[in-house]
């Protein structure tokens, strides 16, 4: 069964109590939490006092992605804010190993988000540290936008490239997964669903929620 994260990003944040309470009571396993900080990405959305009271809220594994510029001078921050999962992005670590590696050491599993234009092949000399491939299916900055195609075909190279090896890491799909396309995500070798419009734009979240897991 996949693993659905719903990425709050999408949901009333005036509501933020009811969102994590309805996210309680559903069959999501993940809160997908999205930092931007305008510069790596063109949108800012929230930060570490947002992820401390949401973590108050629920126990479930908190999913942190980060669309920041150097994410390692605040990793230690997140992991005290409740994060469970942080994610980086390749593009914005000259130094990933380190990255992960500090992760790691601070009691996260790691993960490495990859952009539509970043080949998977730039992870083949981490794979075998981190715990997770965010594989970006839009451009990072908002939610909302329409699934990039060529995405399957990093899916299948990633996954391929993780049997290879003999390794566990969970594939995750970031951006436009919808009740029509993620059947096909889930065939091609994604672990993970990130849904954020999906889940809150529907009129029956929880039911959503359902129908995602049960595919
Ligand atoms: C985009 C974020 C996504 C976003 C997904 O930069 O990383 O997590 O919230 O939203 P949807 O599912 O609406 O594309
Ligand atoms: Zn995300």
């Amino acid at each position: 069964m996949p693993i659905i994260a719903p990425s709050l990003l999408t949901s009333d944040f005036l509501q933020l109590a009811n969102v994590a309470d309805m996210l309680n009571k559903s069959e999501a396993d993940w809160f997908h939490l999205d930092v931007m900080d305008g510069s790596f990405v063109p949108n800012i959305s929230f930060g570490l006092p947002v992820i401390e009271r949401i973590r108050t809220a629920t126990t479930k594994t908190l999913d942190v992605h980060l669309m920041i510029v150097e994410p390692g001078k605040y990793a230690e921050d997140f992991k005290k804010a409740g994060a469970d999962i942080l994610t980086v992005h390749a593009e914005v670590c000259p130094n990933l190993h380190r990255n992960i590696q500090q992760i790691k050491e601070l009691g996260m599993k790691a993960s490495v988000a990859i952009n539509p234009h970043t080949p998977v092949s730039a992870l083949e000399n981490v794979i075998q540290d981190i715990d997770m491939v965010c594989v970006m299916s839009v451009n990072p900055g908002f939610g909302g936008q329409k699934f990039i195609p060529h995405t399957i075909d990093k899916i299948r190279a990633l996954k391929h490239l993780i049997k290879e090896r003999g390794l566990s890491v969970l594939i995750e799909i970031d951006g436009g997964v919808t009740l029509d396309n993620a059947a096909a995500i889930l065939h091609t070798g994604a672990d993970v669903l990130v849904a954020g419009n999906t889940v809150f734009k529907s009129a029956d979240p929880i039911a959503t929620i359902a129908k995602l897991k049960s595919l």
